[in-house]
Parts: structure tokens; sequence; C-alpha cells
């Protein structure tokens, strides 16, 4: 534990010559203040008028006219997220009925820029602007500007494989290259290419707008679909494989705006990070000059961590050094929460912001003056050898160093705090590898499949996935029995599969769990299992928070545990309900979240996707039937769903999975890790400095052969 106030700090050396050029300054600095909404609609109009890309605008409204397919390159911060759908719906894109939609890789971004967009139009969120996500969706039938996540369209591109509705897309944050931008855009050039085939004379068929008449934009006289308009939106100054990839679609730059920012690294390397990131915090808010912190951390979990710790360590301080305010910012941190973070402080205030790498692009947060960069980020990872995903944390790319370095010279000249030494900028890849080489691709063949697309190997990807990895990816898929042995979608698993939001094994379990007579628990538990961190424990109450979440916890393991916590929070909630009303009793909720150390906010999300799904398997028909206490019922649907990921006791206490002879250990948050089960089942397998299973239900070992035969064939001895 770190004590600040005896002067803990850490050295860092500066170094100056960094390699961001220096522009003139044209933004405004928002003056601190909190003001009535006149005055704050004049303020958001002169932001407007004040970003690098309003200077550009008629001239992106025209290549966008010009060009079917368009790519923007542009600084991060200079407008392209909120302005962008605003210029082209003024410039008619959005005459014929048709709507604008804009692809995000992450739910949190695609929230707050809609409520930001909407805002700048003086309009009421899901009205002209909206926003529609994975469990939530804030669209009508008045939304012409649609923010929305990039597997959220693919799923709708399954219902309508033409997109009718929209007459341009936009597939914002291209760089990051996560596996669905990387299946969206090839998918997008399929339905171009339909569009464009299923409309007349479409290479003029923009002609008419130069003469002033917008009315048949997305229709022509035939009535048949107009061209799709495709922009391809990053933040990588690189635009070539996009260009080389759309058949040398043109590329247009938006010149950004770039204060110098002092790029500093720590003498050592460091070995407790959190610590590190902790001391740097309060090194900065104790000695330097005005202006907004941001950290960029790996997980929620880190985030919660740090923030308690912030807290703790902030009480220790003479009172006039403690106007600092502390907003996490990750992907299910509830929306009022997030559009927090883009509050400025109030006078003589400072914020710190805690943000997993979201913040390197996909939302700008004035006011950032000071970024601390421990150099990690939390990606998946997938080995074909052993078919099995796992979380791990890494170093980040040069060019996610650059990318958050530079959200510090945002609005004036700033610093960056690299928690690495120099040398090992220096060793870092350049960028980051594309995530579609190194995750699990079955949930990608299952949409592609419902989709149509049978031949993955074949399929028109910008960068084509590993052969292994497609191919043990099918294998899971036939295992689970989704796919048929003519790689088509079997029916009904696999397409109700297909159908589900969630990924292949998640919904297996659901589709077993009708069949095992338990799919009431089974969605509780994939709805609880689809959060981060249910558990919120500060440091210095682990043994307190030990015995109060012993009362939830049951010796069959993590998965039973996480449904009595979600039991006992409904009777909890369904109580006060009758006896204080709906209001007061999710007041009360939160009350008793934090009395039992449970993360209210990740609880709440779990609730929201519990709903969501429940309506989704109703939809699809299956019977939802209770298994009550007969839990051996709720561990045998496990077993037969996540068969793959078992693994059995070693001598020495670790645990061998089956699948692969993979190493692992129990994680200390599991309630099997003192008991250690004979064999298991786990849902996730983490890497950090060693090998993890969380989540983890004791099974029988027989079971296997029993229930997934296709994969264990039972032997006469264990060995
Ligand atoms: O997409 P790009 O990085 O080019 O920029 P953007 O996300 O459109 O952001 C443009 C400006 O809007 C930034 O200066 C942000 O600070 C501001 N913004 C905001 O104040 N509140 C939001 N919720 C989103 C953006
Ligand atoms: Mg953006």
């Amino acid at each position: 534990m770190p004590s600040m106030a005896t002067g803990d700090r850490k050295n860092f050396n500066s170094n100056n010559n960094n390699n961001h050029p220096q522009f003139k300054s044209g933004v405004n600095n928002a003056d601190n203040k909190f003001d009535d909404s006149f005055v704050r609609r004049k303020k958001i109009e002169q932001q407007r008028r004040s970003l690098p890309i309003a200077s550009v605008e008629k001239r992106l409204v025209e290549e966008v006219r010009k060009n079917d397919t368009l790519i923007i390159v542009g600084e991060t911060g200079s407008g392209k997220t909120t302005q962008l759908p605003q210029y082209l719906y003024n410039g008619g894109f959005c005459q014929n009925g048709g709507i604008i939609g804009i692809t995000q890789p992450r739910r949190v971004a695609a929230v707050t820029v809609a409520k930001r967009v909407a805002e700048e139009c003086g309009v009421e969120l899901g009205q002209k602007v909206g926003y529609s996500i994975r469990f939530e969706d804030m669209t009508s039938t008045s939304t012409k500007i649609k923010y929305m996540t990039d597997g959220l369209l693919l799923r709708e591109a399954l219902l309508d494989p033409k997109l009718s509705k929209y007459s341009v897309i936009v597939v914002d944050e291209a760089h990051e290259r996560t596996v669905q931008t990387d299946v969206l855009l090839g998918l997008l050039k399929g339905v171009q290419k339909k569009r464009t085939q299923s409309s007349i004379g479409s290479s003029n068929s923009y002609d008419h707008m130069k003469k002033g008449n917008n009315e048949k934009e997305r229709f022509n006289e035939a009535g048949k679909l107009n061209p799709l308009k495709l922009i391809i939106m990053s933040a990588s100054l690189d635009a070539r494989g996009f260009s080389e990839y759309f058949g040398g679609a043109k590329a247009v730059h938006v010149m950004g705006r770039q204060f110098p920012v002092d790029i500093l690294y720590t003498a050592q390397p460091e070995t407790d990070c959190l610590d590190a990131a902790l001391v740097t915090i309060f090194q900065i808010h104790l000695e330097e000059g005005p202006g907004d912190i941001l950290v960029f951390l790996s997980g929620q979990e880190e985030i919660e961590s740090i923030e308690g710790l912030v807290r703790e360590n902030l009480k220790k301080l003479p009172e006039a050094n403690q106007k600092l305010l502390i907003f996490p910012l990750f992907s299910s941190l509830p929306s009022e929460k997030q559009m927090k973070v883009f509050t400025p402080a109030p006078v003589g205030f400072r914020k710190v912001i805690l943000a997993t790498n979201i913040a390197e692009t996909s939302v700008t947060i004035p006011g950032v003056k000071y970024v601390i960069d421990p150099g990690l980020v939390k990606v998946r990872s997938y080995s074909p050898d052993s078919g099995i995903e796992s979380l791990i944390v890494v170093k980040t790319s040069k060019a996610q160093a650059l990318q958050r370095s530079g959200r510090a010279g945002r609005e004036g000249p700033g610093k960056c705090f690299r928690l690495y030494p120099e040398s090992r900028f220096e060793g870092l890849d350049d960028s980051t590898v594309p995530e579609i080489k190194r995750c699990n691709l079955s949930n990608v063949i299952l949409q592609l499949s419902a989709l149509g697309v049978d031949d993955i190997i074949g399929f028109d990807f910008m960068e084509k996935p590993d052969r292994m990895a497609v191919i043990r990816s099918l294998e899971l898929l036939y295992l689970l029995g989704a796919l048929t042995d003519e790689k088509k979608l079997s029916d009904p698993i696999g397409q109700q599969m297909a159908r589900l939001p969630l990924e292949p094994n998640d919904s297996k379990a659901l589709i077993l769990a009708s069949q095992f007579d338990c799919l009431e628990e089974m969605l509780i538990v994939v709805s609880m299992l689809s959060v981060e961190s249910i558990f919120y424990v500060p440091r210095d109450k682990l043994e307190e928070s030990r015995t109060v979440i012993k009362s939830f916890s049951s010796p069959e393991g993590d998965h039973l545990t996480l449904l009595n916590v979600y039991r006992a929070s409904v009777e909890f909630l369904e109580k006060n309900k009758t006896e204080n009303g709906s209001d007061k009793a999710e007041k009360n909720l939160r009350k008793w979240c934090k009395d039992n150390f449970i993360n209210s906010r990740s609880l709440k999300h779990a609730r929201d996707i519990y709903n969501q799904i429940r309506e989704n398997v109703e939809r699809m028909g299956l019977k939802i039937s209770s298994c009550g206490d007969d839990t051996l019922q709720l561990r045998r649907c496990l077993a037969a769903s996540y068969f793959l990921n078992a693994a059995l006791k070693q001598p020495d206490g670790t645990y061998r999975v089956l699948a692969n002879g993979q190493i692992a250990e129990i994680h200390p948050t599991s309630v099997l890790r003192r008991t250690k089960a004979e064999c298991i089942i786990f849902y996730n397998l983490v890497q950090t400095t060693r090998n993890y299973v969380r989540n983890v239900t004791r099974i029988d070992y027989l079971w296997l052969a029993e229930l997934a035969p296709q994969c264990y064939a039972l032997k006469d001895d264990k060995s």
C-alpha cells in the first residue's frame, strides 16, 4: 500500500523530442462552469464550429456524393464520429426515408456519442438520433441517425440482407480491426454489390441530386434500392489497407490539432502496475498544474480497485488537496454514469478518469492534460492448438501508446506518464494484430453461416484468419451440434444458436437447459456470466467480505453461487417493492449490494441481460422451466454445454484442461479455490502471470463421456 503523504514517488525520465507537431491553438478551452441550457447550447454550437472537421464539411458531403465508398482518416477528437453523420443528414442523405447508420466497436461509444449528438441537434434521444446496442434499443421510427455496435448491424443483416433501410453506413473506428468490424467490412462489400446490381443505372444514380432533386435518393424509378454509401472512418493515418480492400477507394484526410506532449518514462520497470498508477495519480495531483488526468487500465476490476484506493488515499490528504473527482469509464457501466465523465470539473477541482482503452480513440473526453499509460491492454487470445480462447493482458503496440499519449495534447500542451522504461517502448510492436487473427472464430462462422456464407476460408476478409483457427472453430461448432457435415447450419440447433445474441457455448447451454428442465436457472447463470465481476471487494475489507460472500456460496461452485446471489437479490427486491414501492426498493437494493460486497451496477446489468435473453428464448418457443433446488440437473447441463472447458485435478492441486493438456489454477476468487473438486468445468481462462480458470463448477468425470460422447469416449481408466 503506497503512502502518498510520506512522499513515495516515481522517478520519470523526460523525453522532450516527441514527434507531435505543434499547431496553433484554435480550441476554445471550456471555462469550468455549470451553465443553464441556453448558454450550454451556445457553447456546444461554438465547440462544433471550432472542431477541425467543421472547415471541411462541404467537401466531405461532396465526396460522399461522388464516391460510393469513401475512407475518412482523421485524428481522434477531430469530430468524425459526432459531426459527419449530422453533415450527411443536412446534406440530404436521409431524404427518401433512408437512414444513416454508424457502427462502433464498443457499446459505450455508441451510447455516449448518440447522447451527445442528440444534444447537439437539440432533440430527444431515441427520436431523430438514437442508438441500438445488444440488450438495449434506443431508436424509433423517426430515427435518422443511428449509432450502434458493429455486432448489432451484423445481426440486422440476418433479417434484412440488403440492409435496405440504410442509405449510408459509416463503419467507425475501423483501425481497431475488431473481429466484428472485419466481418462487417466483408459483408458490406457484398451488400453494396447486391444493391448496385438491383438498381438501374447505378453509376449515374446521384446525378439527379446535383440537379437539386433529392427525392429519389434511396429508391430509383423502378422502386429498386439505390446503392449503399459506405464510409470507413479510422484514426490511424495509414488508409492504404482499407483503400486497397475496397478496390482503390478514395481516402480523405481530416487534419487534427495536436499540441506537444511531454513523454515521461519510469526509470525502472514496474512490478505492480496498479500501485505505480496510483502513486502517479497523486504525484500529478499534488505537483502539477490544473488539468484532468486520464488513466488507461485493462478492465473493470482494475478500475474499481484503483477507484477504491484513490478514495481511501484522498481522505488522508489535507482538505485543500482533496479536490479530486473520480470517474470510471468502461463498457458495462450504466449509461447515466458513462455520461458523467463529460461534465467539466467545477472550478478548483481536478478530474481523474479511470478508463479501459475505450478512451484511446473511441471517446474523447475534454479537459485531459495528463495521461497515465501503464502500457497494457486486455485482449482476446486464441490458440488453435488448444481450441480455447482466453483473455490476456498484453503490452500495447507503439501505435496504441502514441494514441494514448495524444489524448493529453488535445486542448493544450500535456504530459504522458508511461509506466515503463523508454527501452521497452522501442521493443513494442508497431501496430496491433487484428482481432480476427487471435480469436475463436466459431461465433463469426455461426453468424456468416446464418447469412448464407458457408465457405469461411473463401470469404472476402480484409485479412484472412488463420486456417487452423477456422478448422478448430468449425470443429467446435460440429461438437456443439450447430453445423451439419455439409458445413450448413443444423436445424433447429444451429438456427437457434445463430438467433441468440450470445457466444455459441452460452447459446447451446440455454438450448440444452430447456431439455434438462433448468432453463430458468441457466438464463440467470448465463446473464450473470455475461458481466464482469459480480462481487466487489475493497482491498482493506478482504476478511469481512469473505464471511459475507460465504452466505451465498455453494459448495458446488461459482455458477450456483451466482445463481444464489441473483435469487437473493430478486427476493430482496420483490419484498421491498411491496413494502416500499419501486424506486425506494431499487435504492434499498443498492444498499443491500454494498453491504453484501456485490457490484450493484454489474447486477443491474445482469438483470437487464436476463430480461432480454428470456424474451429471446420465449420467442424461440423454448420451454422455460425450473429445476428448483435440484442443482444436479443444472450442473449436468453445464457439463453437457461447456464440455470443452473441463479440467481434472492433478496431484499437486493444479488442474489439467482435458481438451489440450494445459495446466491452470483455480482463480483465488472462486468458491472452489480451497475445496478443490476432482473434476470441474470452467467458464473463462485468464492468463496473467499464471493460468487461472474462473467461474468453476464441480462435475462428475463420468458425465463427460455420457453427455459429450462426441468429445470424450469412455476409457477403462482415467489415465
Ligand atoms: O470521432 P473523433 O475522434 O474524430 O471526434 P468526436 O468523437 O466526434 O469528438 C469531437 C468532440 O466532441 C471532442 O472534442 C469531444 O470532446 C466532444 N464530445 C463531447 O464533448 N461529449 C461527447 N459525449 C462526445 C464528444
Ligand atoms: Mg470517433
